[in-house]
């Protein structure tokens, strides 16, 4: 069952509108693909974060609960996983998935990990596959990550790296900022890059009082929009990115005029002779952090 902390509001308006209203549902209907990108990252954090069999852990911005449900096979039935996100939608596909790997001991609450009671020293690991960048006080947000951890627990995420690492989001917002003149979204925003700067992370994380904070590179080829046109891989990117109002803003003949430069400009990144509908190979790069309360 999912329970719901944020009935009186959240202190991450913005990104509770965008993640629960918006974004959550795309995502549930992209799962499948996004999963493909996203888990080979969250395979390297939680060899990093090692659960083991009993432990208490919890899954910050646990999405659609694949890393939950995963955490919860690493500690067994005696121990806990506690998954928490903004997204209503995000969060009953997390429970179907649970429901369906018999999962008795992982929950799911519906809670701004930034200032929702996450307890004290409840859990032995604070774990987070790209969910801790969307934080408005990100030094907050993590002081009571860290209040929620035991004295003896470790916390391992994993965030991306800037966007000139990750072609995959970079190409599609930078080309859509210049059609649509939008200033470049600054990095100390709430936002994929929050936290691309391993100084930015080494500070925020020390100001939470975390210590013994290690930083490691992780990089991938990933294939993107397999088995549909460039154009459309580009218009759901769009759907999905900083540009979206004034995409949607933008009119029909706009918007198919925008995917058709945009994807000329991904041109170097199909894969020779190979069909159109193959996709793109890009790459994609992430910190995996560990740290000690
Ligand atoms: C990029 S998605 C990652 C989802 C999931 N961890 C995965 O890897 O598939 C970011 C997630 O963090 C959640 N999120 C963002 N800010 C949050 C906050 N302050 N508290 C809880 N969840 C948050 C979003 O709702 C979203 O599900």
């Amino acid at each position: 069952m999912t329970t719901n902390a944020l009935a009186g509001g959240s202190a991450n308006e913005e990104q509770e509108r965008f993640w629960n209203d918006v974004a959550g549902p795309l995502w549930v209907a992209a799962e499948e693909e996004t999963e493909r990108h996203t888990g080979p990252f969250g395979a390297a954090a939680l060899a990093v974060a090692a659960p083991s069999a009993g432990e208490a852990v919890l899954d910050v911005g646990c999405g659609c609960g694949s890393t939950t449900v995963a955490l919860g096979a690493a500690v067994g039935a005696g121990g806990s996983v506690l998954g928490v996100d903004l997204s209503a939608a995000m969060l009953a596909r997390a429970e179907e998935r649970a429901a369906a790997s018999g999962s008795t001991h992982v929950r799911f609450r519906r809670a701004d990990a930034q200032d929702a009671d996450l307890g004290s020293a409840s859990f032995d690991l604070v774990f987070s596959r790209f969910g801790v960048m969307f934080f408005a006080d990100p030094a907050g947000a993590f002081a009571n990550l860290h209040r929620a951890l035991r004295p003896r627990g470790r916390m391992v995420f994993v965030c991306w790296q800037a966007a000139s690492a990750n072609p995959w989001m970079a190409v599609v917002n930078r080309g859509a900022a210049r059609i649509f003149s939008l200033e470049p979204p600054s990095r100390d925003v709430p936002g994929p890059f929050a936290l691309c700067d391993p100084d930015r992370i080494d500070a925020v994380l020390r100001a939470a009082d975390f210590s013994d904070v290690e930083i490691t590179a992780h990089a991938e080829q990933l294939r993107f929009g397999a088995g549909q046109s460039v154009e459309a891989w580009v218009h759901q990117r769009l759907l999905m990115g900083p540009a979206r109002a004034a995409y949607l803003d933008a009119g029909l003949d706009r918007q198919r005029e925008t995917c058709a430069i945009l994807a000329e400009e991904l041109a170097p990144y199909r894969v020779d002779g190979e069909a159109p509908e193959s996709g793109l190979v890009m790459d994609a790069a992430a910190w995996i952090v560990g740290a000690r309360p």
